[in-house]
Protein backbone atom coordinates (compact mmCIF):
# COMPACT_ATOMS: atom_id res chain seq x y z
CA UNK A 1 0.00 0.00 0.00
CA UNK A 2 1.67 3.42 -0.77
CA UNK A 3 1.01 6.30 1.40
CA UNK A 4 -1.04 7.97 -1.28
CA UNK A 5 -3.77 5.26 -1.34
CA UNK A 6 -3.04 4.69 2.60
CA UNK A 7 -4.12 8.49 3.13
CA UNK A 8 -7.05 8.13 0.66
CA UNK A 9 -8.37 4.67 3.13
CA UNK A 10 -8.28 7.63 6.24
CA UNK A 11 -9.82 10.02 4.16
CA UNK A 12 -12.60 7.60 3.23
CA UNK A 13 -12.76 5.61 6.12
CA UNK A 14 -12.25 7.97 8.53
CA UNK A 15 -15.36 7.98 10.79
CA UNK A 16 -14.95 4.02 11.43
CA UNK A 17 -11.48 4.78 12.28
CA UNK A 18 -12.64 7.18 14.92
CA UNK A 19 -15.39 4.75 16.63
CA UNK A 20 -12.95 2.06 16.55
CA UNK A 21 -10.73 3.54 18.54
CA UNK A 22 -12.61 6.18 20.85
CA UNK A 23 -14.42 2.03 21.29
CA UNK A 24 -10.63 0.72 22.27
CA UNK A 25 -10.05 3.42 24.41
CA UNK A 26 -13.42 3.64 26.63
CA UNK A 27 -13.11 -0.49 26.95
CA UNK A 28 -9.62 0.56 28.24
CA UNK A 29 -11.08 3.16 30.62
CA UNK A 30 -13.33 0.56 31.88
CA UNK A 31 -10.88 -2.33 32.39
CA UNK A 32 -8.73 0.26 34.18
CA UNK A 33 -11.06 1.16 36.22
CA UNK A 34 -12.72 -2.24 37.46
CA UNK A 35 -9.29 -3.59 37.92
CA UNK A 36 -8.07 -3.70 41.80
CA UNK A 37 -5.10 -1.53 42.63
CA UNK A 38 -2.11 -3.06 43.47
CA UNK A 39 0.98 -1.27 45.77
CA UNK A 40 4.81 -2.35 46.35
CA UNK A 41 7.78 -1.65 48.44
CA UNK A 42 11.00 -2.63 48.00
CA UNK A 43 14.24 -3.30 50.34
CA UNK A 44 17.32 -3.18 48.99
CA UNK A 45 20.38 -5.85 50.88
CA UNK A 46 23.86 -6.12 49.88
CA UNK A 47 25.83 -9.22 50.54
CA UNK A 48 29.40 -9.24 51.15
CA UNK A 49 32.27 -11.82 52.32
CA UNK A 50 34.93 -10.84 54.87
CA UNK A 51 38.30 -9.58 53.09
CA UNK A 52 41.52 -8.10 53.66
CA UNK A 53 42.32 -5.21 51.16
CA UNK A 54 45.59 -5.37 51.60
CA UNK A 55 45.38 -9.09 49.78
CA UNK A 56 44.46 -8.64 46.17
CA UNK A 57 43.96 -12.38 45.64
CA UNK A 58 41.48 -12.25 49.55
CA UNK A 59 40.08 -9.63 47.82
CA UNK A 60 38.60 -10.67 44.46
CA UNK A 61 37.77 -14.43 45.90
CA UNK A 62 35.83 -12.78 48.89
CA UNK A 63 33.77 -10.79 45.94
CA UNK A 64 33.47 -13.66 43.80
CA UNK A 65 31.61 -15.82 46.62
CA UNK A 66 29.20 -12.79 47.14
CA UNK A 67 28.26 -12.83 43.73
CA UNK A 68 27.76 -16.47 43.87
CA UNK A 69 25.85 -15.82 46.82
CA UNK A 70 23.39 -13.01 45.97
CA UNK A 71 22.05 -15.56 43.43
CA UNK A 72 21.01 -18.30 45.70
CA UNK A 73 19.72 -15.68 48.40
CA UNK A 74 17.42 -14.10 45.57
CA UNK A 75 15.86 -17.61 45.36
CA UNK A 76 15.33 -17.69 49.61
CA UNK A 77 13.43 -14.30 49.10
CA UNK A 78 10.60 -15.76 47.11
CA UNK A 79 10.93 -19.04 48.92
CA UNK A 80 7.81 -20.52 51.24
CA UNK A 81 9.81 -20.65 54.36
CA UNK A 82 10.45 -16.96 53.86
CA UNK A 83 6.76 -16.48 53.73
CA UNK A 84 5.71 -18.63 56.17
CA UNK A 85 8.03 -16.64 58.29
CA UNK A 86 6.92 -13.44 57.35
CA UNK A 87 3.26 -14.16 58.35
CA UNK A 88 4.01 -15.47 62.18
CA UNK A 89 6.07 -12.62 62.50
CA UNK A 90 3.90 -9.68 61.43
CA UNK A 91 0.68 -11.71 62.53
CA UNK A 92 -0.98 -11.30 59.12
CA UNK A 93 -4.29 -12.22 58.64
CA UNK A 94 -3.36 -13.74 54.99
CA UNK A 95 -1.92 -17.32 53.91
CA UNK A 96 2.03 -17.35 53.74
CA UNK A 97 1.08 -18.90 49.61
CA UNK A 98 -0.50 -15.14 49.28
CA UNK A 99 2.62 -13.12 50.77
CA UNK A 100 4.88 -15.46 48.91
CA UNK A 101 3.22 -14.75 45.56
CA UNK A 102 3.63 -10.99 45.96
CA UNK A 103 7.42 -11.36 46.66
CA UNK A 104 9.82 -10.68 43.81
CA UNK A 105 13.77 -10.59 43.95
CA UNK A 106 15.97 -8.78 41.34
CA UNK A 107 19.74 -9.09 41.24
CA UNK A 108 20.31 -5.50 40.31
CA UNK A 109 23.33 -6.34 37.53
CA UNK A 110 27.27 -6.57 37.60
CA UNK A 111 26.41 -6.11 41.49
CA UNK A 112 26.38 -7.67 44.97
CA UNK A 113 22.90 -5.77 45.48
CA UNK A 114 19.35 -7.64 45.72
CA UNK A 115 15.87 -6.05 46.20
CA UNK A 116 13.39 -7.61 47.06
CA UNK A 117 9.76 -6.24 46.06
CA UNK A 118 6.67 -6.57 47.78
CA UNK A 119 2.98 -6.22 46.35
CA UNK A 120 -0.15 -6.41 47.93
CA UNK A 121 -3.82 -4.57 47.50
CA UNK A 122 -2.94 -2.50 50.10
CA UNK A 123 -0.04 0.19 50.61
CA UNK A 124 0.34 -0.48 54.36
CA UNK A 125 0.28 -4.28 54.14
CA UNK A 126 3.36 -3.77 51.15
CA UNK A 127 4.69 -2.07 53.33
CA UNK A 128 5.19 -4.06 56.54
CA UNK A 129 5.91 -7.49 54.82
CA UNK A 130 9.02 -5.38 52.96
CA UNK A 131 9.75 -4.31 56.46
CA UNK A 132 9.58 -7.71 58.00
CA UNK A 133 11.74 -9.64 55.25
CA UNK A 134 14.12 -6.38 56.23
CA UNK A 135 14.52 -7.60 59.66
CA UNK A 136 14.29 -11.47 59.60
CA UNK A 137 15.96 -12.30 56.19
CA UNK A 138 19.56 -11.30 57.25
CA UNK A 139 18.55 -13.00 60.33
CA UNK A 140 17.80 -16.37 58.24
CA UNK A 141 20.95 -15.64 56.07
CA UNK A 142 23.03 -15.45 59.45
CA UNK A 143 22.01 -18.60 60.80
CA UNK A 144 22.04 -20.79 57.73
CA UNK A 145 25.29 -19.38 56.91
CA UNK A 146 27.22 -19.95 59.93
CA UNK A 147 29.31 -23.09 60.21
CA UNK A 148 29.53 -23.18 64.44
CA UNK A 149 26.94 -22.38 66.73
CA UNK A 150 30.15 -18.73 67.67
CA UNK A 151 31.70 -18.93 64.49
CA UNK A 152 31.80 -16.10 62.08
CA UNK A 153 29.63 -16.46 59.14
CA UNK A 154 31.51 -16.01 55.90
CA UNK A 155 29.07 -14.11 53.89
CA UNK A 156 27.01 -11.69 55.60
CA UNK A 157 23.72 -9.77 54.36
CA UNK A 158 22.50 -6.15 55.48
CA UNK A 159 19.83 -3.57 53.93
CA UNK A 160 21.17 -0.77 52.46
CA UNK A 161 17.76 0.48 51.38
CA UNK A 162 15.00 0.67 53.81
CA UNK A 163 11.74 -0.47 52.46
CA UNK A 164 10.01 2.15 50.75
CA UNK A 165 5.84 3.28 51.02
CA UNK A 166 3.86 4.45 48.77
CA UNK A 167 0.16 5.68 48.26
CA UNK A 168 0.41 5.50 44.38
CA UNK A 169 -0.46 2.31 43.20
CA UNK A 170 1.92 0.61 40.30
CA UNK A 171 -1.42 -1.11 38.78
CA UNK A 172 -3.21 -0.28 37.15
CA UNK A 173 -2.05 2.69 34.95
CA UNK A 174 -4.76 4.67 33.18
CA UNK A 175 -2.70 6.77 31.50
CA UNK A 176 -0.86 4.00 30.15
CA UNK A 177 -3.53 2.06 29.65
CA UNK A 178 -5.61 4.86 27.95
CA UNK A 179 -3.23 5.43 25.31
CA UNK A 180 -2.51 1.77 24.98
CA UNK A 181 -6.56 0.87 24.10
CA UNK A 182 -6.68 3.62 21.52
CA UNK A 183 -3.25 2.57 20.29
CA UNK A 184 -4.93 -1.20 19.77
CA UNK A 185 -8.42 0.75 18.77
CA UNK A 186 -6.42 2.75 15.73
CA UNK A 187 -4.59 -0.36 14.61
CA UNK A 188 -8.20 -2.50 14.83
CA UNK A 189 -9.98 0.45 12.98
CA UNK A 190 -7.34 0.44 10.16
CA UNK A 191 -7.58 -3.29 10.21
CA UNK A 192 -11.24 -2.99 9.74
CA UNK A 193 -11.05 -0.06 7.41
CA UNK A 194 -8.63 -2.10 5.22
CA UNK A 195 -11.10 -5.26 5.21
CA UNK A 196 -14.42 -2.84 4.04
CA UNK A 197 -12.46 -1.48 1.43
CA UNK A 198 -11.63 -4.74 -0.37
CA UNK A 199 -14.95 -5.81 0.31
CA UNK A 200 -16.33 -2.11 -1.32
CA UNK A 201 -16.89 -2.89 -5.02
CA UNK A 202 -19.07 0.87 -5.39
CA UNK A 203 -17.28 3.35 -7.73
CA UNK A 204 -15.08 5.76 -6.36
CA UNK A 205 -12.82 7.73 -8.97
CA UNK A 206 -13.43 9.01 -12.44
CA UNK A 207 -10.61 6.37 -13.45
CA UNK A 208 -12.94 3.47 -12.18
CA UNK A 209 -15.89 4.80 -13.47
CA UNK A 210 -14.32 5.19 -17.21
CA UNK A 211 -13.27 1.54 -16.68
CA UNK A 212 -16.41 0.07 -16.20
CA UNK A 213 -18.00 2.44 -19.30
CA UNK A 214 -15.42 0.46 -21.65
CA UNK A 215 -13.15 3.49 -22.21
CA UNK A 216 -15.61 6.41 -22.64
CA UNK A 217 -15.74 9.46 -20.88
CA UNK A 218 -16.58 10.92 -17.64
CA UNK A 219 -18.51 14.35 -18.63
CA UNK A 220 -19.13 15.44 -15.13
CA UNK A 221 -18.57 14.94 -11.47
CA UNK A 222 -21.71 15.96 -9.50
CA UNK A 223 -21.33 17.04 -5.68
CA UNK A 224 -23.20 15.50 -3.05
CA UNK A 225 -25.23 18.70 -1.83
CA UNK A 226 -27.84 18.21 0.84
CA UNK A 227 -29.88 21.26 -0.23
CA UNK A 228 -30.36 18.84 -3.31
CA UNK A 229 -33.94 17.23 -1.75
CA UNK A 230 -35.50 20.42 -1.33
CA UNK A 231 -33.91 22.04 -4.62
CA UNK A 232 -33.59 19.73 -7.29
CA UNK A 233 -33.29 22.33 -9.91
CA UNK A 234 -31.00 25.45 -8.29
CA UNK A 235 -32.93 28.75 -8.64
CA UNK A 236 -32.01 32.09 -8.33
CA UNK A 237 -29.53 32.46 -5.80
CA UNK A 238 -28.46 28.98 -5.32
CA UNK A 239 -27.54 29.36 -9.51
CA UNK A 240 -24.12 30.60 -7.97
CA UNK A 241 -23.23 27.09 -5.86
CA UNK A 242 -20.96 24.46 -6.04
CA UNK A 243 -23.68 22.34 -7.60
CA UNK A 244 -24.67 24.20 -10.67
CA UNK A 245 -21.02 24.99 -11.18
CA UNK A 246 -20.77 21.26 -11.60
CA UNK A 247 -23.79 21.50 -14.06
CA UNK A 248 -22.11 24.12 -16.21
CA UNK A 249 -18.97 21.80 -16.62
CA UNK A 250 -21.39 19.16 -17.61
CA UNK A 251 -22.83 21.07 -20.28
CA UNK A 252 -19.52 22.11 -21.19
CA UNK A 253 -18.41 18.67 -21.75
CA UNK A 254 -21.92 17.76 -23.06
CA UNK A 255 -21.44 20.35 -26.01
CA UNK A 256 -18.17 18.92 -26.82
CA UNK A 257 -19.66 15.46 -27.23
CA UNK A 258 -21.93 16.25 -29.47
CA UNK A 259 -19.76 18.96 -30.89
CA UNK A 260 -20.84 18.23 -34.96
CA UNK A 261 -24.72 18.21 -33.80
CA UNK A 262 -25.04 14.63 -35.46
CA UNK A 263 -26.46 13.23 -32.19
CA UNK A 264 -29.82 15.23 -30.72
CA UNK A 265 -31.40 12.22 -28.38
CA UNK A 266 -29.78 11.02 -25.60
CA UNK A 267 -31.49 8.79 -23.06
CA UNK A 268 -30.37 9.27 -19.23
CA UNK A 269 -30.73 6.09 -17.49
CA UNK A 270 -28.53 4.26 -14.55
CA UNK A 271 -28.23 0.86 -13.21
CA UNK A 272 -30.22 1.49 -9.67
CA UNK A 273 -32.89 4.04 -8.21
CA UNK A 274 -32.40 6.71 -7.00
CA UNK A 275 -28.90 7.33 -8.84
CA UNK A 276 -29.88 10.83 -9.66
CA UNK A 277 -30.73 10.54 -13.38
CA UNK A 278 -34.37 13.58 -13.02
CA UNK A 279 -31.90 15.69 -11.10
CA UNK A 280 -28.78 15.75 -13.76
CA UNK A 281 -31.03 15.66 -16.60
CA UNK A 282 -33.14 18.38 -15.13
CA UNK A 283 -30.16 20.65 -14.25
CA UNK A 284 -28.25 19.98 -17.68
CA UNK A 285 -30.98 21.33 -19.39
CA UNK A 286 -31.19 24.81 -17.22
CA UNK A 287 -27.61 24.92 -17.84
CA UNK A 288 -28.17 24.54 -21.64
CA UNK A 289 -30.96 27.23 -22.17
CA UNK A 290 -28.72 30.24 -21.38
CA UNK A 291 -26.81 29.31 -24.67
CA UNK A 292 -29.55 29.13 -27.02
CA UNK A 293 -29.88 25.52 -27.34
CA UNK A 294 -33.06 24.68 -28.30
CA UNK A 295 -33.68 21.43 -25.40
CA UNK A 296 -36.59 19.44 -24.21
CA UNK A 297 -36.62 16.86 -21.25
CA UNK A 298 -39.01 14.01 -22.43
CA UNK A 299 -39.96 12.05 -18.84
CA UNK A 300 -39.89 8.74 -20.17
CA UNK A 301 -39.99 7.28 -16.52
CA UNK A 302 -43.45 6.18 -15.99
CA UNK A 303 -42.33 4.26 -12.76
CA UNK A 304 -41.54 7.22 -10.65
CA UNK A 305 -41.66 10.29 -12.88
CA UNK A 306 -40.00 12.94 -11.15
CA UNK A 307 -38.69 15.79 -13.84
CA UNK A 308 -41.84 17.52 -13.77
CA UNK A 309 -41.59 18.01 -10.41
CA UNK A 310 -38.43 19.25 -9.86
CA UNK A 311 -39.26 21.79 -12.50
CA UNK A 312 -42.24 23.08 -10.89
CA UNK A 313 -44.84 21.06 -13.01
CA UNK A 314 -45.91 17.80 -11.43
CA UNK A 315 -48.79 15.73 -13.04
CA UNK A 316 -50.60 16.60 -15.83
CA UNK A 317 -51.08 15.17 -19.62
CA UNK A 318 -47.95 13.93 -20.93
CA UNK A 319 -45.81 11.53 -23.16
CA UNK A 320 -48.67 8.69 -22.82
CA UNK A 321 -51.01 11.32 -23.86
CA UNK A 322 -49.64 11.73 -26.77
CA UNK A 323 -48.42 8.67 -27.77
CA UNK A 324 -52.28 7.35 -27.32
CA UNK A 325 -52.83 10.20 -29.67
CA UNK A 326 -55.39 11.90 -26.95
CA UNK A 327 -53.82 15.39 -27.47
CA UNK A 328 -51.57 17.27 -29.81
CA UNK A 329 -47.93 17.58 -28.73
CA UNK A 330 -47.77 21.15 -28.70
CA UNK A 331 -50.55 21.15 -26.26
CA UNK A 332 -49.04 18.94 -24.11
CA UNK A 333 -44.87 20.42 -24.08
CA UNK A 334 -44.74 22.73 -20.99
CA UNK A 335 -42.13 24.87 -19.75
CA UNK A 336 -40.44 24.46 -16.27
CA UNK A 337 -37.80 26.30 -13.96
CA UNK A 338 -39.15 29.89 -14.61
CA UNK A 339 -39.82 29.39 -18.54
CA UNK A 340 -36.29 28.21 -19.20
CA UNK A 341 -36.98 24.52 -20.40
CA UNK A 342 -39.15 22.44 -22.34
CA UNK A 343 -40.54 19.16 -20.78
CA UNK A 344 -43.11 16.80 -22.21
CA UNK A 345 -43.87 14.84 -18.71
CA UNK A 346 -45.10 11.54 -18.48
CA UNK A 347 -48.70 11.86 -18.76
CA UNK A 348 -51.14 9.35 -17.21
CA UNK A 349 -49.31 6.71 -15.77
CA UNK A 350 -49.90 2.99 -17.95
CA UNK A 351 -49.38 -0.40 -17.22
CA UNK A 352 -46.59 -1.36 -18.50
CA UNK A 353 -45.08 1.33 -19.98
CA UNK A 354 -41.76 -0.73 -21.89
CA UNK A 355 -44.53 -1.60 -24.60
CA UNK A 356 -45.60 1.91 -25.34
CA UNK A 357 -41.89 3.23 -25.41
CA UNK A 358 -41.11 0.76 -27.42
CA UNK A 359 -44.09 1.52 -30.01
CA UNK A 360 -43.77 3.17 -33.85
CA UNK A 361 -45.73 6.13 -32.33
CA UNK A 362 -42.61 6.89 -29.75
CA UNK A 363 -39.75 6.39 -32.29
CA UNK A 364 -42.46 8.93 -34.47
CA UNK A 365 -42.10 11.07 -31.51
CA UNK A 366 -38.78 11.34 -31.34
CA UNK A 367 -38.47 12.30 -34.42
CA UNK A 368 -40.94 14.66 -34.07
CA UNK A 369 -38.79 15.95 -31.20
CA UNK A 370 -35.67 15.73 -32.95
CA UNK A 371 -37.01 18.37 -35.81
CA UNK A 372 -37.83 21.02 -33.87
CA UNK A 373 -35.44 21.22 -30.58
CA UNK A 374 -31.11 20.67 -30.73
CA UNK A 375 -31.09 18.39 -27.97
CA UNK A 376 -33.73 15.81 -26.84
CA UNK A 377 -32.85 14.16 -23.26
CA UNK A 378 -34.70 10.97 -22.14
CA UNK A 379 -35.04 10.87 -18.24
CA UNK A 380 -35.33 7.03 -18.13
CA UNK A 381 -35.96 4.54 -14.93
CA UNK A 382 -32.85 2.43 -14.02
CA UNK A 383 -31.95 0.11 -16.67
CA UNK A 384 -31.55 -3.15 -14.49
CA UNK A 385 -34.65 -2.97 -12.96
CA UNK A 386 -36.40 -2.55 -15.91
CA UNK A 387 -36.71 -2.89 -20.00
CA UNK A 388 -38.06 0.83 -20.53
CA UNK A 389 -34.28 1.76 -21.36
CA UNK A 390 -33.87 -0.70 -23.91
CA UNK A 391 -37.17 -0.73 -25.35
CA UNK A 392 -35.99 3.64 -26.47
CA UNK A 393 -32.99 2.59 -26.62
CA UNK A 394 -32.75 2.23 -30.59
CA UNK A 395 -34.60 5.94 -31.19
CA UNK A 396 -31.81 7.75 -29.43
CA UNK A 397 -28.50 8.18 -30.70
CA UNK A 398 -26.77 7.37 -27.18
CA UNK A 399 -26.89 7.06 -24.06
CA UNK A 400 -25.56 8.79 -20.66
CA UNK A 401 -25.27 6.66 -17.53
CA UNK A 402 -25.12 8.07 -14.28
CA UNK A 403 -23.48 6.46 -11.61
CA UNK A 404 -23.60 7.57 -8.08
CA UNK A 405 -20.26 7.56 -5.78
CA UNK A 406 -19.60 5.48 -3.51
CA UNK A 407 -23.44 3.20 -3.97
CA UNK A 408 -23.21 2.03 -7.85
CA UNK A 409 -20.68 -0.66 -8.17
CA UNK A 410 -18.58 -1.30 -11.36
CA UNK A 411 -20.35 -4.71 -12.31
CA UNK A 412 -23.64 -2.69 -12.61
CA UNK A 413 -22.22 -0.05 -14.66
CA UNK A 414 -21.07 -2.51 -17.24
CA UNK A 415 -24.28 -4.43 -16.79
CA UNK A 416 -25.99 -1.32 -17.67
CA UNK A 417 -23.37 -0.77 -20.72
CA UNK A 418 -23.70 -4.26 -22.26
CA UNK A 419 -27.53 -4.52 -22.21
CA UNK A 420 -28.04 -1.09 -24.66
CA UNK A 421 -24.92 -2.06 -26.73
CA UNK A 422 -27.42 -5.24 -27.53
CA UNK A 423 -30.07 -3.46 -28.37
CA UNK A 424 -27.75 -1.17 -30.43
CA UNK A 425 -27.70 1.58 -28.03
CA UNK A 426 -24.61 3.03 -27.97
CA UNK A 427 -23.10 4.30 -24.56
CA UNK A 428 -21.37 7.54 -25.20
CA UNK A 429 -20.31 9.11 -21.45
CA UNK A 430 -20.90 8.80 -17.77
CA UNK A 431 -21.73 11.15 -14.97
CA UNK A 432 -20.86 10.85 -11.65
CA UNK A 433 -23.69 11.86 -9.10
CA UNK A 434 -23.48 12.80 -5.64
CA UNK A 435 -19.66 12.59 -5.53
CA UNK A 436 -17.62 13.88 -2.54
CA UNK A 437 -15.99 18.00 -2.83
CA UNK A 438 -12.86 16.40 -3.13
CA UNK A 439 -13.52 14.65 -6.38
CA UNK A 440 -15.39 17.51 -7.97
CA UNK A 441 -12.18 19.22 -7.01
CA UNK A 442 -10.14 16.86 -8.42
CA UNK A 443 -12.45 16.60 -11.35
CA UNK A 444 -10.01 18.15 -13.95
CA UNK A 445 -8.45 15.02 -14.82
CA UNK A 446 -11.58 13.59 -16.55
CA UNK A 447 -10.94 17.18 -18.93
CA UNK A 448 -7.44 15.27 -19.58
CA UNK A 449 -9.31 12.02 -20.41
CA UNK A 450 -11.44 13.74 -23.01
CA UNK A 451 -9.06 15.65 -24.88
CA UNK A 452 -7.82 11.94 -25.43
CA UNK A 453 -10.78 10.68 -26.31
CA UNK A 454 -11.95 13.29 -28.41
CA UNK A 455 -9.12 14.84 -29.82
CA UNK A 456 -9.63 18.03 -28.33
CA UNK A 457 -7.36 20.71 -26.57
CA UNK A 458 -10.43 22.51 -23.88
CA UNK A 459 -9.25 25.32 -22.59
CA UNK A 460 -7.67 26.77 -25.87
CA UNK A 461 -10.01 25.28 -27.85
CA UNK A 462 -12.68 27.72 -29.50
CA UNK A 463 -16.05 26.85 -27.95
CA UNK A 464 -18.87 26.69 -30.22
CA UNK A 465 -21.07 29.64 -30.42
CA UNK A 466 -24.10 28.45 -28.74
CA UNK A 467 -21.56 27.49 -25.90
CA UNK A 468 -19.84 30.40 -25.95
CA UNK A 469 -23.25 32.74 -25.71
CA UNK A 470 -24.05 30.08 -23.09
CA UNK A 471 -21.12 31.01 -21.07
CA UNK A 472 -20.91 34.63 -20.91
CA UNK A 473 -24.73 34.21 -20.05
CA UNK A 474 -23.59 32.40 -17.13
CA UNK A 475 -20.97 33.75 -16.18
CA UNK A 476 -23.03 37.44 -15.93
CA UNK A 477 -22.23 38.53 -19.50
CA UNK A 478 -25.57 39.54 -21.39
CA UNK A 479 -28.20 36.72 -21.91
CA UNK A 480 -28.07 35.16 -24.90
CA UNK A 481 -31.32 34.72 -25.40
CA UNK A 482 -33.33 31.58 -26.22
CA UNK A 483 -33.28 30.30 -30.01
CA UNK A 484 -36.78 30.22 -31.66
CA UNK A 485 -38.47 26.98 -30.81
CA UNK A 486 -40.64 25.85 -34.39
N1 LIG B 1 -26.23 16.04 -5.92
C1 LIG B 1 -27.07 15.54 -5.04
N2 LIG B 1 -26.80 15.62 -3.71
C2 LIG B 1 -27.66 15.11 -2.81
N3 LIG B 1 -28.80 14.49 -3.10
C3 LIG B 1 -29.12 14.39 -4.41
C4 LIG B 1 -28.28 14.90 -5.44
N4 LIG B 1 -28.85 14.61 -6.62
C5 LIG B 1 -30.00 13.99 -6.35
N5 LIG B 1 -30.17 13.86 -5.03
C6 LIG B 1 -31.30 13.24 -4.33
O1 LIG B 1 -31.29 11.85 -4.62
C7 LIG B 1 -32.61 11.38 -4.81
C8 LIG B 1 -32.70 10.71 -6.16
O2 LIG B 1 -32.46 11.67 -7.17
P1 LIG B 1 -33.11 11.51 -8.60
O3 LIG B 1 -34.61 11.54 -8.51
O4 LIG B 1 -32.47 12.49 -9.50
O5 LIG B 1 -32.63 10.04 -8.92
P2 LIG B 1 -33.15 9.10 -10.08
O6 LIG B 1 -32.01 8.27 -10.48
O7 LIG B 1 -33.83 9.88 -11.12
O8 LIG B 1 -34.20 8.21 -9.29
P3 LIG B 1 -35.26 7.21 -9.96
O9 LIG B 1 -34.50 5.96 -10.22
O10 LIG B 1 -36.31 7.06 -8.92
O11 LIG B 1 -35.75 7.85 -11.21
C9 LIG B 1 -33.53 12.59 -4.70
O12 LIG B 1 -34.08 12.63 -3.42
C10 LIG B 1 -32.60 13.77 -4.91
O13 LIG B 1 -33.02 14.90 -4.19
MG1 LIG C 1 -35.74 9.68 -12.01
Amino acid sequence: MTLRSFLGLVRDRWKLIVVVTLLAGAVSVGLTKRTAPVYSSSVTFVVSAPDDLSNVIQAYQANLLSQQKVEMYANLLTSPMLAKSVVEEARLPIPASVVQAGISAHVVPQTVLLRATVTSDSAARAHRIARTISVIFPRQIGELERPAKDATPPVSIRVVGQPSYSSVPVSPKPVRNLFAGLGLGLLAGLTLACAARSLDTSLKTIDQLGKSLGGKPVLGVIPYDREARSHPVPMGAQLGGVRMEAFRKLRVNFEFMQVDRSRKVFMFTSALPDDGKSTTVCNLAVALSPGGTRVIIVECDMRRPQAGRYLGLPGGAGLTDALLGRAELDDLIRTGAADAVDILTSGTLPPDPADLLGSRRMAELIEELRSRYDVVLLDMPPTLAFADATAVGRYCDGAIVVARYGKTRAEQVRQVTESLTSVGTPVLAGVFSMAPPRLVAGSGNYYAYQRRRFGLRIGRAPLLPRARAGAQALSGGAPAGKGPRS
